[in-house]
Parts: structure tokens; C-alpha cells; sequence
């Protein structure tokens, strides 16, 4: 069936993630988390990832934005740096305006222009999604922004997956769901959307039921791969 819908996870996927730490160790007088700036951004967004996990497995809900700074604050603990509370809101502050990735505006106005919807579909909040689609100049790129928090429960539950059926009123199979986070691209697989996983580490395929559709290493092959 012909993919009608172009689903994007948002951090990682859209926005770099990383961006936030590389942005503060440039700064002036920050020699120390200069130092330590990519292992904090890994143990940063690994433990955010799963702390979203486990509170959807215990049901214990709360916002993006707190399990963004819980894991902040691990990493910055693990690093030695928890001390710097003037770092940890500086780093908070720069996750509201990440950088998007340089493709991202050019691939989101190709696929409209073939008729596609786009769309994000993201554990961050709505005040969150806001924020970043805004400092990214995407906002005229995307149909909507949809959010787990009017579900209350963080992906790969089935019933986030649920709300682009319900916002755009298409089977599961005419949507495309690109993301970078690969247990994300294999559970979309899983239940039933086409899926692009947007490798951009080069990591081996998660070992899931369901396998993503394809791989790249960027979004610039999408277009081909809806048309
Ligand atoms: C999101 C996270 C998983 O945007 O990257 O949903």
C-alpha cells in the first residue's frame, strides 16, 4: 500500500541530541566538561531512554522533561560534575533549542511536495516538542506534533503508536515511521507501520520480534523510498 503518512521520532531522529553538551563545552570556562562532554552526552541520553522504559513498564508516568533531567543528573554524578549546578541549567536549557539535523528541513518540504503528511510522534512533552520545532524553523514543515503525553505512557507501548491512526485516519501500513533510536524503528516494524530506521551510529539491528523495513544513515534517502 502506498505510505500516505511520514512519521518522525523527534530526539535523535529530527533534533541532535548531542548537540546540547557540544554546544556548552565550547563555551568559555568549561575546560573540565570540555573533557568529559561525550561520555556525560551518551550516559545522558542512555539512561533518559531508560528511565522512559522502566517507568512505562512499572506505570510510573511522568513528563519527558523529568526523565531528561533524572538522566542529566546520573550522568553528571557518574562524571564527577554534579557539583557545577550552573552546567546542569545550562546544559537543561540548551535541550530546549537543539540543533536539527542539516538534512531535516530540505527531506520534510520534499515529502510534502509529493503529497505526503508529516508528523512527529515523541515521548517529549508538548511544551518540549514545541519548543524544539520552533528554534528548528520546522513548524510550516509538519502537520502535527503529536505526543505520548495524551496517552501517558512512554513507546514502544502500542497505544502511542496508536495515536497516527487516530490524528490522520490512516492504516498502519501507509505510514512511513523514520527513526534513529533502533528499538523505536523495530517496535514501529512490530506493529505494522513501514519503517526506516535512521542508523546514523552504523549499530547492529536490536534483537526484537520485528526488524526494521530499512536502513540509512541519514534522511535524504526517504523520498526515494516513498515515491
Ligand atoms: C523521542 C525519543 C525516543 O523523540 O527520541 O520519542
Amino acid at each position: 500500500m502506498a505510505i500516505t503518512t511520514c512519521v518522525f521520532d523527534a530526539y535523535g531522529t529530527l533534533f541532535d541530541v548531542a548537540a546540547a553538551a557540544r554546544r556548552a563545552a565550547s563555551e568559555p570556562g568549561r575546560d573540565a566538561f570540555a573533557a568529559h562532554w561525550p561520555a556525560i552526552a551518551e550516559k545522558w541520553r542512555q539512561k533518559q531512554l531508560q528511565y522512559t522504559w522502566l517507568r512505562a513498564l512499572t506505570g510510573d508516568h511522568v513528563g519527558f522533561w523529568q526523565v531528561t533531567q533524572d538522566g542529566l543528573d546520573w550522568a553528571l554524578e557518574a562524571e564527577g560534575l554534579s557539583d557545577d549546578t550552573e552546567l546542569r541549567a545550562r546544559l537543561l536549557q540548551l535541550y530546549w533549542e537543539l540543533d536539527a539535523f542539516p538534512e531535516v528541513s530540505d527531506v520534510l518540504a520534499a515529502l510534502r511536495q509529493t503529497g505526503k503528511s508529516t508528523a512527529i510522534l515523541s515521548n517529549g512533552s508538548p511544551d518540549m516538542l514545541d519548543a524544539a520545532v520552533r528554534s528548528a524553523g520546522l513548524g510550516a514543515l509538519l502537520d502535527d506534533v503529536l505526543s505520548v503525553e495524551s496517552v501517558g505512557i512512554f513507546k514502544p507501548a502500542r497505544v502511542v503508536y496508536d495515536l497516527v491512526g487516530q490524528r490522520f485516519g490512516c492504516a498502519p501500513e501507509e505510514v512511513l515511521f523514520v527513526s534513529s533510536n533502533g528499538w523505536d524503528a523495530c517496535a514501529a516494524a512490530g506493529y505494522g507501520f513501514q519503517t526506516v530506521w535512521v542508523n546514523r551510529a552504523g549499530d547492529p539491528v536490536d534483537r526484537l520480534p520485528a526488524a526494521p523495513h530499512r536502513q540509512m544513515s541519514d534522511l535524504r534517502g526517504l523520498v526515494e523510498f516513498c515515491t
